[in-house]
């Protein structure tokens, strides 16, 4: 299994650990893991140029700096999105790296390899916020076509890992170990629901229509999505 793992910040705290609990559980030496640490692997913010939207995501500013992301998400099977809540939300960092996926969602220009991952997204915060940021990232994943999507969020009562409670860390340990076994079921296996389905339907019927953005609408052509063909 290939996974890539995206780190919304660069410090080891609370919330690297348990993407660390959950990539034991999951992974033996014959996986393939990518990791991204933010802002060390993406350090720019989106400008809002539409140049992906309109030209194409190869001629994006930071293209250098988004494609091996890219590519690595394009191989993976699991795709691990986590961050520390920051003001009940994701970090920084990461919603400038997410914004650079823009272009990949569903209104835009879908990946096809998307529609049959699985995805997790882990957030962790001193004591709320947990599920707007988890919410966030799922959104993120959701709207580029990822069927199937996990979510964990700790409420750990610290401000890095080893302030937290021995009975918390066997609690925390306990629910990713559950997790675990369902995600390992689920890789290799997601389809796409029927809110994917309609959804990407409406998509191709608003791409029909629309004369907007000719990039999007060609990419669209060229896939036969807009002939009844579909990614999964
Ligand atoms: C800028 C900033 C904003 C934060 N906002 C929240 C928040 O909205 N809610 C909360 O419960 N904790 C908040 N925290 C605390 C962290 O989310 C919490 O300690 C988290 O577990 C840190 O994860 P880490 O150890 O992986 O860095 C915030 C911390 C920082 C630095």
């Amino acid at each position: 299994m290939n996974i890539t793992v995206i780190y919304g910040v660069m410090h080891k705290g609370s919330t690297y650990h348990i993407v660390k609990l959950f990539l034991n559980r999951l992974t033996d030496d014959s996986d393939k893991i990518d990791e991204f640490f933010l802002p060390r692997d993406m350090d720019q913010n989106c400008c809002g140029c539409f140049s992906c939207f309109l030209n194409g995501e190869n001629t994006c500013p930071h293209f250098d700096k988004v494609h091996p992301i890219a590519e690595s998400l394009e191989k993976a099977d699991l795709i691990i999105l986590s961050s520390p809540v920051y003001v009940f939300s994701i970090s920084g960092q990461l919603k400038s790296l997410l914004d650079h996926f823009g272009y990949q969602w569903m209104p835009h220009r879908p990946n096809k390899t998307m529609f049959s991952k699985v995805g997790l997204v882990i957030s962790t915060a001193a004591g709320a916020g947990m599920k707007k940021a988890n919410q966030n990232m799922k959104d993120n994943l959701f709207y580029w076509g990822v069927p199937k999507i996990y979510s964990y969020g700790k409420a750990v009562e610290a401000i890095g890992w080893e302030n937290i409670s021995h009975e918390k860390k066997n609690i925390i340990e306990r629910e990713v170990n559950n997790l675990s076994r369902k995600i390992k079921k689920s890789v290799g296996r997601a389809r796409p629901t029927l809110k994917t389905k309609i959804l990407f339907s409406i998509m191709g019927l608003m791409q029909k229509k629309s004369k907007w953005n000719p990039t999007d609408r060609d990419y669209w052509e060229k896939n036969g999505w807009l002939t009844g063909g579909r990614p999964w």
